[in-house]
């Protein structure tokens, strides 16, 4: 890549992409291109073709969804799979028709079926159903690495494209929500235990048994893997994945218990009353866990311990709440 070829992150402000942000400017020589999604609608496809027309990018990061907890999938499903559809398909296809030879799609770990083997690997993906709760983002996500795919098969050769998918764990970390209700495990956590530190409260009771096992990356290890995984060569890349089968798990490499988990964020937090659980709430899958041999055989690694994360995760809550 040209030294000052622009560099298009697609979902800056949101948590991935301002973390991929955060990557890339720490490297020298990348232009960035970001717009906000006041400044460009990625379900506009006459804006997103008209807006890569003037950019011309040479790269792209596309980390914009529409993305949201359990509740939201449910509630809006509809809004799930077209918004999520539109803005694969136009960023894809507008990258395509502009000149971009490389591009990094993210996914996310629910594209795989509902009871895959654990550690779930990448061939995982289309053996079985999948979790119902999220199936239409999950399908707009298998479709935006068959899009990538696809546009490989019939133009990588001809016109030189090469377009990459990665599938992402839990991830955590700086731009995280803490809304009470509709957050991920981890801030939620991280808010419960805060207020219980606050107002000394004795206990904290959580969901479920505690004993399902999850796995949970630190975002900036997310953005480092994304950033390795773009600029792996084309060869190497090659040879570790399939046409038909390109994409690649971003993990940890290890998983927890909710139980260890609630457990050292109190730790990180400074809560020190006690913790109980209610096994009469749904637990989930007992275990979803990432094989990442593919990714790591590549020669990449997490770098950042739970116990390092989560300390910079109550900074970043502590922050936001303006404290
Ligand atoms: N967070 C996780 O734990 C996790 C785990 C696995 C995979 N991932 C994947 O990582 C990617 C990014 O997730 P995230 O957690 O960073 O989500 P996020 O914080 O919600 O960020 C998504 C970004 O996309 C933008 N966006 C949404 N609709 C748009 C549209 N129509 N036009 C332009 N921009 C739009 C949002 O802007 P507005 O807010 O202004 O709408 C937001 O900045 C997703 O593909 C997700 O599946 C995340």
């Amino acid at each position: 890549m040209p030294s000052q070829a622009k560099i298009y992150v697609a979902g800056h402000r949101g948590m991935v992409g301002s973390a991929i942000v955060r990557q890339l400017q720490a490297l020298p020589a990348a232009t960035l291109i970001t717009r906000t999604h006041a400044e460009l609608d990625l379900c506009n496809q006459a804006a997103v073709q008209e807006f890569f027309r003037q950019e011309k990018p040479a790269q792209v990061y596309l980390a914009a969804a529409k993305v949201g907890g359990i509740h939201a999938n449910n509630t809006y499903p509809a809004d799930f799979i077209y918004q999520n559809l539109m803005m694969q398909a136009n960023v894809i296809d507008a990258a395509f028709r502009n000149g971009v030879q490389k591009l990094l799609f993210l996914g996310s770990s629910c594209i795989y079926p509902r009871l895959a083997p654990q550690p779930m690997r990448e061939d995982a993906l289309l053996t079985g159903p999948l979790e119902p709760t999220n199936e239409p983002y999950a399908i707009a996500k298998i479709a935006g690495i068959k899009l990538c795919e696809s546009y490989n098969r019939q133009y990588g050769e001809s016109q030189g494209i090469d377009y990459r998918s990665v599938m992402p764990t839990n991830l955590y970390g700086p731009g995280d929500n803490y809304h009470p209700q509709n957050s991920h495990v981890i801030p939620a956590l991280i808010r419960r235990f805060h207020e219980a530190k606050l107002t000394n409260a004795p206990s904290v009771t959580i969901w479920g048994s505690g004993t399902p096992k999850r796995e949970f990356l630190y975002v900036d290890d997310m953005a480092a893997a994304s950033v390795f995984v773009m600029n792996l060569p084309k060869d190497v890349y090659d040879q570790h994945t399939a046409p038909m089968l390109s994409h690649i798990n971003v993990g940890y490499g290890s998983d927890i218990t909710i139980a260890e988990l609630a457990q050292a964020v109190s730790q990180a937090i400074g809560y020190s009353g006690q913790i109980t659980f209610d096994p009469t709430q749904p637990d989930g899958s007992p275990r979803k866990l990432m094989d990442s041999t593919r990714l790591n055989a590549l020669g990449w690694q997490a770098k950042i311990s739970l116990e390092q994360g989560l300390a910079l995760a109550c900074q970043d809550f502590m922050h936001q709440i303006g404290l």
